[in-house]
């Protein structure tokens, strides 16, 4: 974790293809991050299928070396993002599967943390039902994602395909999200 001053979020992006919206947007959210704010991603392409017969031992040692580097990541940041698709009305696979690797044991990186969720789709609901299914998984997980305000992104290609610029409007959005996202990280901290 980092110093008072500054809050780490470390961002799971749920879409693995180079032309990505939702990377973009990860992209974007770089970008517009307040100064207090340091976003980094944990990449979750090399993360294996989740079976429970690749864990060697009863700790996070007997995990693959993919998903060690994943939860240590994870465990650094103050704050987690999540960014992502919507599929099939879910929870990308790619997504959840790293999320599941995350999660086993006692001290999983996720309990306690706070969360912010954003996604964009082609669609006209921009990833909500997605972001519900998130919202159930955080109960889970004990993390605690910040309410307000939504970044649901509808008909992403024009903001966020090639060449495209985010509406003034959803920068704004974006940028409130993660200034909320740092304010409720001090909260929790007490
Ligand atoms: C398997 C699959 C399922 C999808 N299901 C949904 C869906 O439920 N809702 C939606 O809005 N878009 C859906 N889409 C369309 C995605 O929103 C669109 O492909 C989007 O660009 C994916 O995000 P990405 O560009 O970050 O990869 C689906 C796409 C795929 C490949």
């Amino acid at each position: 974790m980092t110093g008072i001053d500054t809050i780490s979020v470390v961002a799971l992006v749920g879409s693995l293809r180079a032309d990505s919206v939702n990377r973009r947007l990860f992209e974007r959210a770089q970008e517009l991050a307040p100064d207090d704010v340091r976003l980094t991603e944990a990449p979750i392409r090399d993360v294996p299928l989740f079976d429970d017969d690749l864990i060697t031992e009863r700790s996070e040692a007997g995990m693959p070396a993919s998903v060690q580097l994943l939860r240590s990541q994870l465990r650094a940041a103050d704050a987690i993002l999540f960014v992502s698709p919507e599929y099939n009305y879910s929870i990308p696979g790619v997504l959840k599967n790293a999320i599941d690797w995350a999660s086993r044991g006692a001290a999983h990186p996720f309990a306690d943390k706070p969360v912010a969720i954003m996604g964009a789709s082609g669609g006209m609901r921009g990833t909500v039902r997605m972001q519900y299914h998130l919202r159930q998984a955080c109960v889970y997980l004990d993390a605690h994602p910040i309410n307000k305000p939504e970044v649901l992104i509808t008909g992403a290609a024009a903001q966020l395909g090639p060449g495209g610029e985010l509406e003034p409007a959803t920068a704004e959005l974006v940028r409130e999200q993660l200034l909320a996202l740092a304010a409720w990280t001090r909260r929790l901290r007490g």
